[in-house]
């Protein structure tokens, strides 16, 4: 009989790899100790097994932060993808079982804050096994875990034209021009986009889809207005505007309440009401989890039940 000689093997704990995730990702022991709910020597004696493992120093220490060597990268690399089969793995099971559970990984633009969470709630009311595990960022970054095959599926606004990907429109974005009910173009009708330049106009930061909406349509117009003030995200600008600094383009899920009350009123701009669409996408290809799939076609057909007539 012919024995497997284990010793020529690397040892590597899958704690250590995610250990070693979280410290390549934060670029720190203490940073990453807190994110794992660990201490910071325990970290930092596993990482140093790994390395004895390896054989190779896999971190330096350049300034405050740990930053991968060459191995260390190669390290990296390998253990992304380990953890991320290990967690298909752990859905495939769930899936033999036949039941909708295990982890939902989506990331989803900041703006969908409004909705997202009422469709997830109505979702975990029929499936309270799924462990949802949600990014809200811009969309510059869910289009990048997008094209990292990150997530199970991402949630923007406004399509993108690439044949690598799978999109799914499932609800409308309106957006508009939104400035405080006192402001002095309230009662004007057909407000050009060209007169929005004689007022203070607050943005979004540059990757937010809101804000590329925008700057097309500025461009499209021949306008050109350097924002008055940046903000990074929608929650800011509402209470900005709301405060009278000045106007804002913003998703109308996103006011819905501050216009029942009259904070926030939404004006009359040639082009607005624009309606957009909000959509799904994931790599064409991929397979998705059984909990995933759900979820997906869960939005597609119950998200106008779910959130009523408004968002029609
Ligand atoms: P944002 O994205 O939240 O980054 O502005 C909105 C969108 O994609 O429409």
């Amino acid at each position: 009989m012919t024995c497997i000689v284990y010793s020529i093997y690397m040892h590597f704990t899958l704690q250590q790899l995610k250990l070693f995730e979280s410290v390549s990702r934060l670029r720190s022991y203490t940073r990453a100790a807190e994110e794992l709910c660990l201490t910071q020597p325990a970290v930092s004696i596993q990482i140093k097994r790994l390395e004895e493992q390896a054989g190779l120093p896999l971190f330096e220490k350049i300034g405050k932060q740990m930053l991968p060597t060459t191995a260390g990268k190669a390290v990296y690399a390998a253990s992304l993808d380990i953890l991320s089969r290990v967690d298909d793995l752990k859905n495939s099971i769930k899936e033999l079982e036949g039941t909708v559970k295990g982890t939902l990984q989506l990331s989803v633009v900041s703006t969908a804050k409004y909705f997202l969470p009422k469709l997830l709630g109505a979702f975990l009311q029929k499936y309270p096994e799924v462990v949802p595990k949600l990014k809200f960022t811009n969309r510059a970054r869910v289009k990048e875990r997008l094209i990292n095959n990150d997530d199970d599926f991402v949630i923007m606004g406004q399509i993108i034209e690439d044949d690598n990907l799978e999109a799914y429109p499932f609800l409308n974005n309106i957006l508009g021009i939104v400035a405080p009910a006192d402001h002095p173009l309230a009662n004007k009708k057909n407000i050009s986009v060209k007169e929005l330049v004689n007022y203070r106009f607050l943005s979004r930061e540059i990757g937010s889809g809101t804000r590329y909406v925008f700057d097309r349509l500025l461009e499209d117009n021949g306008v050109k207005i350097e924002p008055y003030m940046e903000l990074g995200s929608s929650e800011a600008l509402k209470q900005a505007v709301m405060a009278g600094l000045g106007i804002t383009i913003l998703s109308l899920h996103s006011v819905q309440l501050e216009r029942d009350v009259n904070k926030l009123i939404v004006l009359d701009v040639q082009g607005f009401p624009m309606k957009r669409r909000w959509y799904a996408f994931h790599l064409k290809g991929r397979n998705l989890s059984l909990v995933a799939r759900t979820f997906l076609d869960f939005i597609l057909k119950e998200s106008h039940h779910v959130l009523g007539e408004k968002y029609d």
